[in-house]
């Protein structure tokens, strides 16, 4: 603990990637594991284009329940750590794959967020995205002011990442000194490909997680352990 703590204090560059366990302690369900979303809903059903296409109104309950599930969330001692590493660091930078919003609600500021936000409604005919917390949504489907179909503002299975945000990620990652990869299953690519592409940019990379995942034996520290209790530990 004490090495890691020294290497982020005096890393030249951090960044940090982060997967649904960071807001597992908020109360936000994860997608794998025992009590993971994946386990109750077929991903294919909800989470793809092919779906929105087949049944939005299906596809929009949905989103509309996890966003009335989030909006009750508080971001957790693991978010507010990260927050603190960021005010204290030179270079910071936070990927994270998460569409809950808790790490900006934590004080987070150079964030990017390679699937998206649930928060966010963009247009399928006009392309307007625009942000709307209503919980729960008043019409679902909902629709844009130009008629068109609204859809969540998030990456889909079989969708490509947000071009300009991505392309900083595998900056953010090759440059980073020290590289965290903080709860996630690390099985869903790119985002997981970015624990390879920090090693090639030569990082020291730390992995927090409650288990053991596919990079562990790739990586140079494996914290088993929550992130909301461990990170704290890390920054004190
Ligand atoms: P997963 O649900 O796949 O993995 C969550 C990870 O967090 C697991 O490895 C758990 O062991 C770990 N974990 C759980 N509680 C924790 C805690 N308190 N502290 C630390 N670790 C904990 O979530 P992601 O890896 O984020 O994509 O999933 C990646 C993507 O797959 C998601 O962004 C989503 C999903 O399908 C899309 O919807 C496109």
């Amino acid at each position: 603990m004490d090495a890691i703590r020294q290497l982020l204090r005096e890393a030249r560059s951090i960044a940090v990637l982060t997967g649904a366990g960071v807001s597992a302690e908020s109360g936000v369900p994860t997608f794998r594991g025992a009590d993971g979303l994946w386990k109750q809903y077929r991903a294919l059903d909800l989470a793809t284009p092919e779906a929105f296409e087949r049944d939005p109104k299906l596809v929009w309950e949905w989103y509309d329940w996890r966003r009335s599930l989030i909006s009750k969330a508080r971001p957790n001692s693991a978010h507010l750590a990260l927050a603190e590493l960021e005010r204290q660091s030179r270079h910071f930078t936070l990927i994270t794959q998460n569409v809950d919003d808790l790490h900006d609600d934590a004080g987070s500021r150079n964030i990017l967020k390679v699937h998206g936000s649930i928060w966010i409604v963009r247009c399928t005919e006009c392309g307007r995205e625009r942000t709307d917390r209503r919980v729960p949504l008043p019409e679902l489907p909902p629709k844009c002011d130009c008629g068109g179909l609204l859809r969540p503002g998030v990456v889909w299975f079989g969708e490509s990442l947000p071009a300009g945000i991505w392309e900083k990620a595998e900056e953010a990652a090759h440059d980073a000194a020290v590289f965290l990869v903080i709860g996630t299953s690390a099985v869903v690519y790119p985002s997981a490909g970015l624990v390879q592409t920090s090693r090639r940019g030569g990082a020291k990379v730390i992995e927090i997680n409650v288990e053991t995942t596919p990079v562990s034996g790739t990586v140079d520290e494996c914290l088993l352990g929550s992130a909301a209790e461990l990170l704290p530990r890390l920054m004190a």
